[in-house]
């Protein structure tokens, strides 16, 4: 029997973890996985603030300790001062994987001319027992489905390669695409 697939969902807003205002990017994500995602699934949700050191302590914690195959943060993506989530991924990364920041912004940018100012990225943090895929989304619960449309046919078979868990989706909503074994 196939085990979960651990995935972590950080929100990452000054306001909403200083209960400022009720977080409505991390219920986005975690709906959005659980609509597409038909394979088990764990989720472990978070909300802290825009504070770099912060953000990498959690996403080394749900990488290194809690051994998730993927992380979804939303917020911090923006130009604004406080807006760290892009550096602090790069930093808990050894690989850089750019074509999900440029596939996410690209078709974001039909939608709204400001996608431009999202600086999302995503990369890869390896251990020997298997690597996580780290994926930043903006704040925006809107963008959020827009942006995990643009990539997600292409998240499994990055699992499939880090040897992360084996996730299916519904193929009403994102067709996984896994290229033919040769
Ligand atoms: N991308 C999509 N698809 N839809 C959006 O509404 N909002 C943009 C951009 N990317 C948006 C988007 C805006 S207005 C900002 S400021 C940046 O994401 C950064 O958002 P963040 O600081 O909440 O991460």
């Amino acid at each position: 029997m196939n085990s979960a697939t651990k995935i972590g969902v950080v929100t990452v807003s000054d306001r909403a973890s200083r209960g400022e205002y009720v977080d409505r990017g991390g219920p986005a994500v975690v709906e959005y996985l659980k609509a597409t995602v038909t394979s088990k699934i764990e989720l472990i949700s978070s909300v802290i603030p825009d504070e770099r050191g912060l953000i990498e302590a959690t996403l080394i914690e749900l990488s290194d300790v809690e051994k998730c195959d993927l992380i979804v943060t939303t917020g911090g993506t923006g130009p604004a001062i406080r807006d760290v989530t892009p550096e602090a991924t790069e930093t808990v990364c050894d690989k850089m994987m750019p074509g999900f920041g440029e596939l996410m912004r690209q078709v974001s940018l039909t939608k709204v001319p400001t996608a431009i100012l999202s600086r999302q990225v995503a990369g890869i943090r390896s251990s020997e027992t298997g690597g996580t895929l780290m994926i930043n989304l903006p704040g925006s619960p809107k963008a959020i489905a827009e942006c995990l449309d643009a990539v997600f046919a292409a998240v499994p078979y990055c699992l499939d390669l880090i040897g992360g868990g084996f996730l299916e989706t519904d193929p009403a909503r994102i067709i996984a695409f896994r290229p033919k074994k040769k």
